[in-house]
């Protein structure tokens, strides 16, 4: 069975090995700036159809991330606390040229809504250019995460507000770290 990371409440549940691809490896690349329960729950669904699924963090020089790569990937590797089926990593360059490079076939997107459609078909079809072998594989989170995204996550921490729910235990206490003491206490958020 697949292990649930820490304070990761399921909804929507994906299907436990619901037709899994023996040794089939999938990349589930993205900025990761940092990690939600959106991004949670598309990597267990990731995990009920692939047998690996590698967490791949983009080293982008350009963007100006509030955690560092290793903060990211630390945060990651504490919310899933050695699970044998998720391994996390940093790649730089072209994302099709990482993926096969770590043998794996398949990209994994999440899409929550019709706003993410275009970019993420854009990057879907110049991938597929780049390198026709890997496939472009999107899912849907429980529609609870359908507003959830790190830059909004983010954004609530700084203005004071809860983000209880919507991302590990252990990133809010970050991000509360990171948004200083100083700041007002957490109003709880309405029912
Ligand atoms: O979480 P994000 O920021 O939406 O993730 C974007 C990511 C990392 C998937 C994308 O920027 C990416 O794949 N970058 C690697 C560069 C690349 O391969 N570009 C050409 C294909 S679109």
């Amino acid at each position: 069975m697949t292990a649930r990371p820490k304070g990761v409440k399921r909804q929507g549940r994906p299907a436990a090995r619901a037709g899994r691809r023996r040794g089939s490896v999938a990349v589930y690349p993205g900025s990761f700036d940092p990690i939600t329960n959106g991004h949670l729950d598309i990597i267990e669904r990731g995990l009920s159809v692939f047998d690996e699924v590698i967490i791949a963090i983009l080293l982008n020089v350009e963007k100006r991330p509030l955690f560092t790569v290793e903060e990211r990937a630390a945060l990651i590797r504490e919310t899933y606390g050695g699970h044998p089926r998720v391994r996390v990593d940093t790649f730089s360059g072209l994302l099709v040229d990482y993926a096969e490079k770590v043998g794996a076939s398949v990209i994994v997107r999440g899409l929550r809504a019709i706003s993410d459609f275009e970019y993420e078909f854009q990057m879907a079809l110049m991938n597929r250019r780049l390198n026709p072998r890997i496939e472009t594989v999107f899912m849907m989170p429980a529609e609870g995460f359908s507003y959830v995204s790190s830059k909004l996550v983010k954004e609530v921490v700084h203005l004071g507000g809860p983000v209880t729910g919507l991302v590990p235990p252990v990133v809010e206490r970050r991000l509360r770290e990171k948004n200083g003491a100083a700041r007002p206490a957490p109003r709880r958020a309405r029912r």
